[in-house]
């Protein structure tokens, strides 16, 4: 299985961990390069020291390669740059800013870098900018989404038409059929948070797994609208948020909750990020069954269709 994002990455399989804050740590990242995706360490939150031992227990517990997410407009984007570059790894993925920021540091280091987008104008610009792929991030996602909240399904192929670099879908991705999918758009690889949340590897609070297991299509709202948009699980801290930001201005939304609460025990009060594919996940699993199921899944639904199609030809 090769193709230009295996190639970048490393990993046998086209299938990333989405870089989630405080979640996708060292353990989870090697869990799902060990079985063949490609971790990747979420740098948001994580200061320079915290941020290297994460690098180096996902190195002890795994020798296959995985990245680290850095969010480009936070105050030590630089230092956690260096940290990546110091300990060794091979590649970056850079969200939430401008990609020029850190991009001619990264080439003089040899490092690849994929950006995460979620127009084609910012796709655009960070091909321009020399990035070697794009993670297009659809409305559906968990966590951030954009404001303009363009999704999966329409921004895959509309990317794939005017780049030259590989894109990778994110958002609305939870099995083989997401997989697919994302390939017939054009996409040569996928991101997936929500799916990995709900696995035994996850270090969230059981309720907020069971909660994902449990939602509907539904089952998610998106809170700071008019500032920073995230998707996260329909609860009672969501409604009450929701009935606070009434009230807000765009400037007062950015300044409150930028912190997750995810970590609270109960999950009626935490904030629990999460994308509307979380409808489809019925079962907590071991992350190594999740990528082993998607792949299977992908190559099954392929030959129903394969065959749908030599029928009709
Ligand atoms: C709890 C949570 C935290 C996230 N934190 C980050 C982050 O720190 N940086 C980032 O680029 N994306 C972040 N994301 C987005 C994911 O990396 C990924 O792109 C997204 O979850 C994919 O959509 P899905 O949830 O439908 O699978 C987060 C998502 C979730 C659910």
């Amino acid at each position: 299985m090769r193709n230009r994002v295996t190639e970048l990455t490393g990993a046998e399989y086209p299938i990333l961990l989405g870089p989630m804050r405080f979640i996708s740590l060292g353990a989870v990242a090697a869990s799902v390069s060990g079985s063949g995706g490609f971790g990747q360490i979420a740098g948001s939150g994580l200061n320079a020291d915290r941020l290297r031992r994460e690098i180096r227990l996902a190195r002890e517990l795994t020798g296959a390669p995985f990245g680290v997410n850095i969010p480009v407009y936070r105050d030590n984007a630089f230092e956690a740059l260096e940290v990546a570059i110091e300990e060794g790894v091979r590649m970056i993925t850079t969200s939430a800013g401008d990609p020029n920021k850190l991009i001619k540091r990264i080439r003089e280091a040899g490092l690849k870098v994929f950006h995460k987008c979620s127009t084609v104008s910012m796709a655009r610009k960070a091909q321009d900018a020399g990035v070697d792929g794009v993670i297009a991030s659809g409305a559906e996602a968990g966590g951030h989404v954009s404001r303009e909240q363009i999704t999966t399904f329409a921004l895959i192929p509309q990317l794939v038409d005017v780049l030259e670099i590989p894109v990778v879908a994110a958002g609305g991705i939870g099995d083989g059929r997401g997989l697919l999918a994302a390939f017939a758009l054009g996409a040569e690889g996928v991101e997936m948070g929500t799916r990995f949340l709900a696995t035994t590897e996850a270090p969230v609070p059981e309720g907020y797994k069971r909660r994902i297991v449990s939602a509907d299509c539904d089952g998610t709202t998106i809170i700071r609208e008019k500032a920073m948009p995230a998707r996260i699980l329909r609860n009672q801290a969501a409604t009450a948020i929701e009935q606070m930001e009434r009230r807000k201005t765009p400037g007062e939304q950015i300044n409150a909750y930028t912190d997750t609460f995810y970590c609270h025990e109960d999950p009626d009060k935490a904030i629990m990020p999460a994308g509307q594919v979380a409808g489809l996940v019925r079962s907590i699993a071991n992350i190594s069954e999740v990528i082993g199921a998607t792949i299977r899944e992908a190559g099954l639904r392929l030959t129903v269709i394969n065959n749908f199609f030599a029928e009709e030809t």
